[in-house]
């Protein structure tokens, strides 16, 4: 199921994923959606925030369950982030169906828009607007590395921008979330188990650092009359290695943006992005304020710990577990059920083995025989919360 996706986004040179929200490519996925969900019989509706919902029965009379994940990429990502949860939910579908299972409650598969958050920086956009954790207004705001809003693309895509935002009809059909994921760690390696379940996921949050300084010729100026903003970006990396290892936290700048970007001149503005994360969420709070100290700082995105219900994290590990409850496993992940836990939606998580542990990158793997597990597993877990 995965294989009609497999050439969509991707970059040739490198087997890499490009799936920014509302690009060609996301438009193309979400084509391969509304198709999926018409071979099935199911009741296609896109939300006012471009989130995709496929229904098996009507959750305006009773609330539904709902699995699936989200389609879109981080840049240069791998096959399974996202998309196995998606897949994965239509072919658990299939599998109550062929049971013969008539679910009590209505079934709904989720595709969420911009979860990476690749193209305007602040990640999980889709669920966060419908929950109302994001305003719309910062939303339509934010810009892309070509300056486009996120007004401008949704409107080139056909949308209507002014209308996204906290939308509680929609929010009202959702009575449980679950979201199968691959395994962003080896967790599942180590236990030697193909399925596992979340318990919590990390705080974290991503800061846009600015840092000033004056373009000049690289070979005329000499040293002592320089103004080099490269300077304090490289002290604030190391810096920021050095605060997170002292902390047992996580820290990482993957994204810098030097002007002009000459070989040989001095740059006059670096742009660079922090992203941290780490089990305590003073911990993180502290090394982002310790780092931050005399910076031109902005926080663009911050989600505070999310601990799932721990009643139905049990209950999916007894139903995902098979012989023996499946293993409990906390993530340094952001996801989609991360925002409607802390909404107030009954939500948990299914991962499925990554056998090195890699994401976010091409290398990102999963065994066909794990997949068909992780599938399996939420069949079980589906058929029993709707009953
Ligand atoms: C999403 O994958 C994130 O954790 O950044
Ligand atoms: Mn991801
Ligand atoms: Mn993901």
């Amino acid at each position: 199921m995965l294989e009609p996706l497999a050439h969509i986004g991707r970059d040739p040179a490198t087997g890499g994923y490009v799936r920014d929200a509302w690009s060609e490519a996301d438009m193309e996925l979400r084509e391969w959606f509304a198709g999926e969900a018409a071979r099935r019989g199911l009741d296609l509706r896109e939300d006012r925030n471009g989130n995709l919902w496929a229904w098996w029965g009507d959750p305006s009379r009773h609330p539904g369950v709902v699995t699936g994940s989200h389609l879109d990429s981080v840049r240069q990502g791998g096959a399974y982030d996202g998309p196995l949860g998606v897949v994965s939910a239509f072919a658990a579908l299939d599998l109550l169906k062929n049971r013969g299972v008539t679910p009590a409650r209505p079934v709904g598969v989720v595709c969420f828009t911009d979860e990476e958050g690749a193209r305007f920086g602040v990640p999980c956009m889709g669920s966060r607007l419908l929950t109302g954790a994001i305003q719309p207004d910062r939303a339509l705001a934010l810009t892309d590395d070509a300056g486009d809003t996120l007004a401008d693309v949704m409107t080139k895509a056909g949308r209507r921008p002014y209308g996204i935002g906290r939308d509680d009809e929609t929010l009202a059909t959702v009575g449980a979330f679950v979201e199968l994921h691959v395994e962003q760690g080896r967790g599942l390696a180590e236990h030697g188990r193909s399925v596992g379940v979340a318990s919590a996921i990390w705080p974290h949050g991503r800061w846009r650092f600015d840092f000033r300084g004056r373009a000049d010729h690289a070979g005329t100026t000499r040293l002592a009359d320089r103004d080099d903003p490269m300077l304090p970006f490289a002290r604030m990396v190391l810096a920021a290695r050095e605060a997170a290892e002292r902390r047992g936290a996580v820290a990482t700048v993957g994204k810098v943006r030097v002007s002009p970007g000459n070989a040989n001149a001095i740059p006059g503005l670096v742009t660079a992005w922090l992203d941290a994360r780490g089990p305590d969420e003073r911990d993180v709070r502290d090394l982002v304020a310790e780092l931050s100290e005399g910076l031109d700082v902005r926080e663009e995105s911050w989600t505070p710990v999310v601990g799932f219900d721990p009643a139905l994290r049990d209950r999916l590990a007894r139903a995902a577990g098979g012989d023996a409850p499946a293993p409990i496993l906390p993530t340094g992940a952001g996801h989609d059920a991360g925002i409607l836990a802390a909404a107030g939606v009954p939500a948990g998580m299914l991962f499925v083995r990554n056998p090195t542990g890699v994401s976010h990158s091409p290398a990102e793997h999963a065994e066909q025989a794990d997949c068909e597990a992780g599938v399996v597993a939420l069949a079980d877990v589906l058929e029993d919360l709707c009953r």
